[in-house]
């Protein structure tokens, strides 16, 4: 696919080459560097995109070609790492799963992109990332089995393996606790993502740390904070269905049968 640089030169053009339309988009950029800004502020881009491009590619655009200052996480650019959670037209995204022409319903339109909430902006879209895994280790998202080391692998049927295949997907993107009005608010609160991770240990046939992790989140800041907004399933990239996760450890917790 051929593209041309001239596209950039209008304020907004739709242009075939080679069969693939190709048009500006402005970025809206939450900016904020610590060095030199007192407050955050926006600064709009102008790109080129294409029907294909996602939006960790014009990102990449503003950082190779306009301003080298931007400063993003990603790695993989395919889902699977969850460094590029954003808030993108005022909802948690991956950046490089978004569509750009999914953004635009019209010519001319915007694309909002700032950092998650409810955690420290470090840098432009960088947020400190500390208070969401220290969530995560605090629910001990690990087997934890007594007794002698086996012999032989610990077997479990296809079934008891069902009962947490959901939770299993987490990329730990945090996109689901920024969404999470209790944890703007409550920045103690445990959050969707470390209860998702605790449910994939809690309901493992083989694990036998389910009651220590059900105290845990029996606690003044754990499972009983959520308000069942669905943010956070809205939010979750990889479909998990996190707030069904968060009842069924509210249900454990109540009827402690796991
Ligand atoms: S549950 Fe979904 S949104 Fe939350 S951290 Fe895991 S992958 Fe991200
Ligand atoms: S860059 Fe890895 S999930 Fe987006």
């Amino acid at each position: 696919m051929e593209i041309t640089r001239e596209a950039t030169d209008e304020e907004l053009v739709e242009k075939t080459v080679s069969g693939t339309v190709i048009r500006t988009v402005n970025l809206k950029i939450r900016r904020y560097n610590p060095e030199v800004d007192e407050e955050p502020h926006w600064e709009t881009y102008e790109v080129p995109v294409t029907p294909g491009d996602r939006l960790l590619n014009s990102l990449g655009h503003v950082k190779g070609y306009i301003d080298g200052t931007l400063t993003f996480r990603r790695s993989c650019a395919h889902g699977i790492c969850g460094s590029d959670a954003m808030r993108i037209n005022g909802v948690n995204r991956l950046a490089c799963k978004v569509l750009l022409k999914d953004l635009l319903t019209r010519d001319g339109e915007e694309v909002t992109i700032e950092p998650i909430k409810g955690l420290p902006v470090l840098k432009d879209l960088i947020v400190d990332m500390e208070p969401f895994f220290a969530a995560y280790r605090a629910v001990k998202p690990f087997l934890i089995a007594y007794g002698n080391e086996p012999t032989k692998e610990r077997l479990q049927s296809a079934e008891d393996r069902a009962r947490f295949d959901d939770t299993t997907k987490c990329i730990l993107c945090a996109a689901c606790t920024s969404s999470c009005p209790v944890f703007w608010n409550d920045g103690e609160y445990f959050g969707p993502a470390a209860i998702v991770n605790a449910h994939r240990f809690i309901f493992d046939s083989r694990d036998q740390g389910s009651e220590e992790r059900l105290e845990i989140l029996n606690d003044a800041e754990g499972v009983w904070r959520c308000r069942t907004t669905f943010n956070c399933t809205d939010a979750c990239p990889r479909g998990i269905e996190v707030t069904k996760a968060i009842q069924e450890v509210k249900r454990a917790l109540l009827f402690r049968r796991v």
